[in-house]
């Protein structure tokens, strides 16, 4: 395919700030972009069709990043190592490929079907309650600090049979173990998400030890049993998805909840659509998800050459598969830039696709659907402080730090 001129610069303010039009650009002028940088090609993916076959692919792996940090960290060596980073994500799902991944996340997949996590519903809507009790009519609150951070850190703990005591720790630590997934990082950034791998890994051997003695019914003590009596996985793998389960639930969920919250405020006819109809609430959440989706990129690297419409991806390349873009392009959703929660056909791609999809999306969309579902009917007016509002200056993930809301009461 002909590459014809276009700028486009995913770590610019502009893009930060409102990427779709600079997407819409993107898939129209070069839907399959190439940039050209030190040592690999980077290719940028906007179509829907194309991110869904790529992610489909198996000539397309994950990010090697426990490598790739190995490498790194032996070029660095007198600023110190990463190892407790390693060994934390060394175990994660997003960089395994089969058959490790599929024996992991084996071990997983029952504990997040959608009828375990409807079981929750009761817990979840006793947790959001007692936020949005804290809520005072008249006087603003930052919702993410006050509903959508504390809210997956809560629901983690209570799955996981992690004392929540901790949750403005948890809540820290989660977000910034999840810090491997931005770019770029700097060694700054490597040595602190290390130390956190630490901390927490040692926080974590403690409620393990704890679990060991007095067993519950949550998903650690499960586990426990699968390590302990059926050996079927090891120590450090017990600990490293007790990890990832904790982290990667939290930024991606907090994201759907502050984006989700935001778009409705700004668009009021669906939010009263939506106070008038309580029972779009699933729909409406799937449609918050297409229409600002917590997770914008993913990566994969080629193992082969691949043709795609024409172009021909090298094996090596890093391919970005862009799902903010996806999830907007025309040829997929009609007027694809406007919220519409009654919209009948929805996205399969904020969660991903093919072996690697979201093992947690059940449990994140629950989540936002009683967050949002709560707020909205308990309080029927509610307003931003737009000057207040800050985003997070993160590429792969799209949300607010802060988004300061006045909610109202009849
Ligand atoms: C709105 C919230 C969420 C969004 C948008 C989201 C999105 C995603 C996406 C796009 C992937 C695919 C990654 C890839 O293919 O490279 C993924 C994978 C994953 N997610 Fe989520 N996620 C959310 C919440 C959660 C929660 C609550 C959990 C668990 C507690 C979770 C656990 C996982 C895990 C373990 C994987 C890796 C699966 C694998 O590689 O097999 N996620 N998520």
């Amino acid at each position: 395919m002909q590459q014809q001129s276009v700028e486009f610069n995913p770590f610019s303010q502009a893009f930060q700030i409102d990427p779709y039009p600079i997407y819409h650009q993107l898939r129209s002028i070069s839907p399959i972009h190439r940039i050209q940088s030190f040592s690999v090609d980077q290719w940028y993916i906007t179509r829907y069709q194309d991110v869904q076959t790529i992610l489909n692919d198996p000539r397309f792996t994950v990010d090697d990043l426990p490598h790739r940090l190995e490498a790194k960290a032996s070029h660095l060596k007198q600023q110190g190592d990463f190892n407790h980073l390693i060994q934390t994500i060394h175990h994660w799902l997003f960089f395994l490929e089969p058959p490790h991944h599929t024996r992991l996340r084996s071990l997983l997949s029952r504990s997040f079907s959608a009828a375990k996590v409807e079981q929750l519903r009761p817990q979840i809507q006793v947790i959001v309650d007692r936020l949005l009790d804290h809520f005072t009519p008249g006087t603003p609150v930052d919702v993410m600090a006050q509903l959508a951070a504390p809210l997956p850190t809560l629901v983690s703990a209570e799955l996981l049979g992690i004392p929540s005591s901790k949750q403005a720790t948890l809540t820290q630590w989660g977000s910034i173990l999840f810090r491997v997934f931005n770019r770029p990082l700097s060694l700054q950034d490597y040595q602190l998400i290390n130390q956190v791998a630490l901390e927490f890994k040692e926080y974590l051997q403690e409620v393990v030890s704890t679990l060991r003695k007095s067993p519950q019914t949550s998903l650690i003590s499960q586990l426990i049993v699968l390590r302990d009596e059926e050996n079927r996985l090891s120590e450090d793998e017990l600990l490293a998805l007790i990890g990832m389960l904790f982290s990667v639930g939290q930024e991606t969920t907090e994201n759907l909840i502050g984006n989700g919250i935001f778009a409705l405020i700004s668009h009021p006819q669906q939010l009263q659509t939506l106070q008038q109809h309580p029972a779009l609430i699933q729909s409406a959440v799937e449609e918050l998800l297409r229409y600002d989706s917590p997770v914008q990129i993913l990566s994969r690297t080629a193992i082969a050459d691949v043709e795609l419409d024409g172009t021909t991806l090298r094996r090596g390349d890093k391919i970005n598969l862009l799902l903010g873009a996806a999830n907007r392009d025309p040829a997929r959703f009609p007027v694809p830039d406007q919220l519409d929660i009654r919209r009948g056909e929805h996205s399969k791609l904020p969660f991903g696709s093919g072996i690697h999809y979201c093992l947690g999306s059940e449990l994140a969309r629950v989540q936002g659907q009683i967050a949002i579902h709560t707020l909205v009917q308990r309080f029927p007016k509610l307003t931003v402080e737009v000057d207040r509002v800050e985003r997070r200056k993160t590429i792969v993930l799209r949300g607010f730090k802060v988004l300061p809301i006045t909610v109202t009461v009849p």
